[in-house]
């Protein structure tokens, strides 16, 4: 896996930076983007340079223009010779999203909208210019995060929840059609993790003493509980799984309620 690239999408913090982390500690090469946070970005690039001997490198991009993806990669092909793997992981909150994260009755075009910008049409735009340089080195492999919030009832998640499951089928759609250039796509369904998304969630402390008591493991999600399937997707180990959804939920789906 040495000298190989990831590029992922708004790796500053929660699940994207523990995936990256993860990916770095291997010897890949880490292009990440970030939005809002971009000293942040840059010292953690700074931080896995150093630390795992990598090349690191943060980009600014804002996935609410799904079709900057383009000279962002153009950008990408100046600082990294290939592209081995891509991560659409970045997710939107606060003012983007109002209209969209709220109860059935409080749902706006606009706010769906948007998440369905930042949610599919950013993974499309992301894994086809990943795909076009994937194809050149005979292969890669192509995730979308996706969630448990299309699964189960999750309060005030129905715009999210609606696009992750057309994120969720998106990616068969890519795998299907991208198999045959020796690129697999597949998606990572976590359930409640503790990151600043789920921090937003105005009922929060609630969320997470459900997560708790429905869990046979007794605890929410941490980051890094994604980061270890998203590796393993990407490696030879995983080369006959394409166009499948992996959940990762701490048993939550199921729930264990009594
Ligand atoms: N947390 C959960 O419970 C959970 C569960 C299952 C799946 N997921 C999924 O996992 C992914 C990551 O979630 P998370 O909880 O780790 O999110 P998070 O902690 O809120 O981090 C969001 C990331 O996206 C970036 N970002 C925010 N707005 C953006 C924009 N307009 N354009 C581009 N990038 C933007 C942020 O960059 P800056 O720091 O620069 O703003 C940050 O790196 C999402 O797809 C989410 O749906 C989350």
């Amino acid at each position: 896996m040495k000298n190989k690239t990831l590029v992922i999408s708004g790796a500053t913090r929660g699940i994207g930076k523990a995936i990256a982390e993860r990916f770095a500690k291997e010897g890949i090469n880490i292009a990440f983007t970030y939005n809002s946070n971009e000293e942040v970005a840059n010292n953690l690039a700074k931080e896995w340079s150093e630390k795992f001997g990598i090349r690191a490198k943060a980009y600014k991009l804002n996935i609410l223009e799904p079709e900057t993806y383009k000279d962002l990669f153009k950008e990408i092909d100046k600082d990294f010779d290939r592209v081995d793997f891509f991560i659409s992981n970045a997710i939107i909150s606060g003012r983007a999203v109002v209209g969209g994260f709220g109860p059935f009755m409080r749902l706006k075009p606009k706010g769906l909208c948007n998440i369905y910008t930042a949610t599919v049409s950013a993974f499309v735009v992301g894994a086809q210019e990943a795909a076009k340089r994937m194809e050149k080195i005979g292969g890669g492999v192509i995730i979308s995060l996706s969630s448990t919030g299309n699964l189960v009832y999750t309060p005030n998640y129905a715009g999210h929840g609606t696009n992750k499951a057309a994120v969720e089928t998106m990616v068969k759609y890519a795998a299907c059609e991208l198999g045959n250039k020796g690129i697999r796509v597949n998606a990572i369904s976590g359930g409640p993790i503790d990151t600043d998304a789920l921090k937003a969630f105005p009922n929060y402390e609630a969320v997470k003493a459900e997560v708790e008591k429905i869990s046979p493991l007794n605890r929410m999600g941490e980051p890094k509980d994604l980061a270890g399937i998203a590796y393993f997707l990407c490696t030879k180990e995983a080369s006959w799984i394409t166009g499948q959804t992996f959940i990762v939920d701490g048993g939550t789906t199921f729930g264990c309620k009594e």
